[in-house]
């Protein structure tokens, strides 16, 4: 493929805008560069998985409890005829290898509360459950929202571990769909990559919820970039927008640092004056130039969800200074940068804010724009990546 023309809109982009680009952009670079911290070992776990309540089977999330929009499913699949058919079945598509690790995941209760002070002893038993499969030690976390499962068949000799082989991480999904956790590079950068999330909604610890991008500072990642699919706050913000994370609004009445403190880990009170990376930020950008991709930026609010917000509540969120709404991220970023990890990321939007266009947000609409622009955000992203080898 020449890389200089978008086949989204059909043209190079070096001389003007690319169709649908945003032109009233706002410029937020006041934000200063990020430090890298070092993520130090905890303490042993209590336990084989340290978790005490069981919970019945039925309580689990399904397929109902999926994000729309986000082909990542942790819920169980069953929709053979999901508008995300390539992330409805990725293993039809990706070389992987998946190994063998039975655990049993029944007793696990992923609305425990989980104080940081408990993470170090977890992440030293997540860290020993994926050092006994892959000894990679990724550059860059990477989490895959919507429509960009596919992002994960570029993964060269991927090492794929399923949610429920690693301890105190519920069984996500039905066997053979995804929520996994991958190892393995991304052109030429060695990267983990989470192909499903843990939402609050769905009723897991916001504890439970960081882990993963905890994980990844352990293995020994120094960026997470997230990403998400959202709706579109500013209303110029439409279905296919692709929004680079500038600033955050946790808006969830949650955070991952409540309770005592895991010193090892992070400080009690952390900053979040630079959580967003501008550093990388503008590597995001670069990477978007150079693929032809038009990337705005903006201000993302996570609210707890599942529904949808109300027009009022997303007149109030602009109010706020919000540019995007969703359901995830926010808590994810908190725990990153608690970590001393760098973090970026990039919203999709699916649709327009609730009471823009006059008529119920449509749940086809929302994975339409998700499936059109997930490879756009592919190929950013893979861009983004090369260039940190
Ligand atoms: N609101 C919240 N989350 C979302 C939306 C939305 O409009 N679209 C996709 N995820």
């Amino acid at each position: 493929m020449d890389k200089s023309v978008d086949p989204h809109v059909g043209r190079p982009v070096s001389s003007s805008l690319p169709e649908g680009a945003v032109r009233n952009r706002r410029h937020r670079d006041h934000i200063k560069d990020l430090r890298s911290a070092p993520v130090a070992s905890g303490v042993s776990l209590p336990g084989p998985d340290g978790f005490g309540r069981s919970r019945p089977d039925d309580d689990r999330p399904t397929d109902r409890d999926r994000h729309p929009g986000v082909g990542t499913s942790v819920g169980h699949i069953k929709r053979a005829s999901a508008v995300f058919p390539l992330d409805a079945y990725p293993e039809a598509r990706t070389p992987v290898t998946t190994l063998p690790a039975p655990q049993p995941t029944s007793s696990i209760d992923p609305s425990r509360p989980i104080a940081p002070a408990e993470q170090p002893a977890r992440l030293d038993a997540l860290e020993a459950a994926v050092r006994s499969r892959s000894d990679l030690v990724p550059r860059i976390g990477i989490v895959l929202g919507s429509g960009l499962g596919g992002l994960a068949d570029d993964v060269e000799d991927a090492v794929a571990i399923p949610f429920a082989d690693l301890p105190g991480w519920p069984a996500a999904t039905a066997p053979g769909h995804v929520g996994r956790l991958l190892l393995g590079r991304l052109g030429g950068t060695p990267v983990a990559m989470l192909q499903g999330r843990f939402h609050v909604y769905e009723g897991n610890d916001s504890g439970l919820v960081v882990q993963p991008v905890l994980l990844f500072g352990r293995l020994g990642a120094e960026i997470v970039l997230l990403t998400n699919a959202a709706g579109g706050v500013d209303p110029a913000f439409g279905p296919g927008t692709l929004m680079v994370i500038a600033d955050h609004l946790n808006l969830t009445g949650r955070t991952p640092l409540h309770g005592p403190n895991a010193d090892s880990i992070g400080p009690r009170f952390q900053d979040l004056t630079d959580a967003w990376s501008p550093r990388l930020r503008e590597a995001l950008k670069a990477a978007g130039v150079a693929e032809g991709v038009a990337l705005e930026e903006g201000v993302y609010a996570g609210l707890l969800g599942p529904q949808y917000e109300t027009p009022s509540e997303v007149r109030m969120l602009r109010g706020l200074g919000a540019d995007a709404v969703g359901m995830s991220t926010v808590l994810e970023c908190i725990a990153a940068r608690w970590a001393g990890l760098q973090v970026c990321g990039v919203s999709l939007v699916t649709n327009a804010g609730a009471g823009y266009s006059g008529v119920p947000l449509s749940h086809e609409e929302v994975l339409e724009a998700g499936a059109e622009a997930g490879p756009r955000l592919a190929r950013v992203i893979r861009r983004f990546v090369a260039g940190l080898a």
